[in-house]
């Protein structure tokens, strides 16, 4: 048998009690909206993966072809033996692309769903026996309290994905000033921005024929369902998705398709027909737009790599 690398494991998971007082909270609120967050049990981040090959999602293969393309780039930028930071790791599949050239000396994979985190880190530290691999299971929503890793050379955060998207602008320039202090001076963040584009689209991205990105918003209900005391009917509510040219973002909410009253633990939330719980927005920047959020972060847009038809964006930011 194959002996198994040893990943350092930091365990601050969020438990049932951050996804029953955000759920209550957000339902209780007006217009009623979930936090994209708790999209991310085991199945939900089983079906984002399975988002991310759909032919509409144009997002990961572009951004796969464009990390290819600028990795010996990247490389003479960073230079050897730094530590990788990955917010958000999931699969921890385009950090691959990376390894070979950057050579990193140590990787720490950062993410809030912590069986796929541990597995998917598990699997890195067996491919890649010469990277010491971390893994810490932290809401890097909240905050980047993550063993400092001193050990290491300089400082790279990888944010692909274009998972920014999901948090509003203010927001996202507080969750880029944490990395900017986490990677320290003429450290870097090398991060994946979608951008504005056609609204056909980014339509079809978000309303893909085979139903998968339906699924992911409603197993939001069902997470609800299985994880906290509750009785409702989730199939009573529908995907519905649409880019907002106003805010510049794809809003996905889920519909009451009538009129009901649903129990989660003590308390009752009234629906009318047709009322919605926001679930996710997912800003889409023009380069110049990106540009202007990361500098009131505390980073310079140092190199902006794109695919030939400027679909998505592959950014190099350094830390002041
Ligand atoms: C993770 N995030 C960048 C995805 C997005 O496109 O905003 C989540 C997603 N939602 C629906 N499809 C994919």
């Amino acid at each position: 048998m194959k002996p198994t690398q040893a990943v350092c494991f930091y365990d601050a998971s969020p438990d049932a009690s951050d996804l029953r007082r955000e759920v209550l909270a957000g339902l209780s609120a007006k217009p009623k909206a979930i936090p994209p967050k708790f999209f991310y049990d085991q199945r939900g981040s089983e079906l984002f993966d399975a988002i991310c090959q759909l032919p509409e999602y144009y997002q990961t293969r572009t951004e796969m072809g464009i990390l290819r393309r600028c990795v010996n780039e990247l490389a003479e930028h960073i230079g050897p033996e730094c530590l990788v930071v990955e917010l958000g790791s999931g699969a921890s599949k385009k950090v691959r692309l990376l390894l070979s050239e950057l050579r990193p000396s140590g990787y720490l994979g950062i993410d809030i769903s912590k069986e796929f985190l541990l597995a998917s880190t598990h699997r890195l530290a067996n491919d890649y026996p010469w990277l010491e691999v971390h893994a810490a299971c932290i809401d890097f929503s909240h905050h980047l309290d993550v063993p400092r890793c001193e050990a290491f050379g300089p400082r790279l955060a990888f944010f692909p994905g274009s998972s920014i998207g999901n948090f509003e602008p203010g927001e996202a320039v507080r969750l880029l000033s944490r990395v900017a202090e986490l990677v320290g001076p003429q450290g870097h963040l090398l991060i994946g921005v979608d951008l504005k584009k056609d609204i056909r689209l980014l339509n079809a991205a978000y309303n893909d024929a085979k139903g998968i990105t339906a699924a992911f918003n409603r197993n939001l209900l069902q997470r609800i369902q299985s994880e906290l005391d509750s009785d409702f009917d989730a199939a009573s509510f529908e995907h519905y998705a649409f880019f907002n040219p106003i805010e510049g973002r794809i809003e996905m909410h889920l519909v009451s398709s009538r009129a009901q009253s649903i129990r989660i633990e003590d308390r009752l939330f009234e629906f009318h027909a047709g009322e919605t719980i926001h679930t996710e927005n997912s800003y889409k920047y023009t380069i110049a737009e990106f540009g202007r959020l990361a500098q009131q972060a505390g980073f310079a847009q140092d190199v902006v790599w794109t695919d030939p038809a400027r679909m998505f964006s592959v950014q190099l930011l350094r830390a002041l």
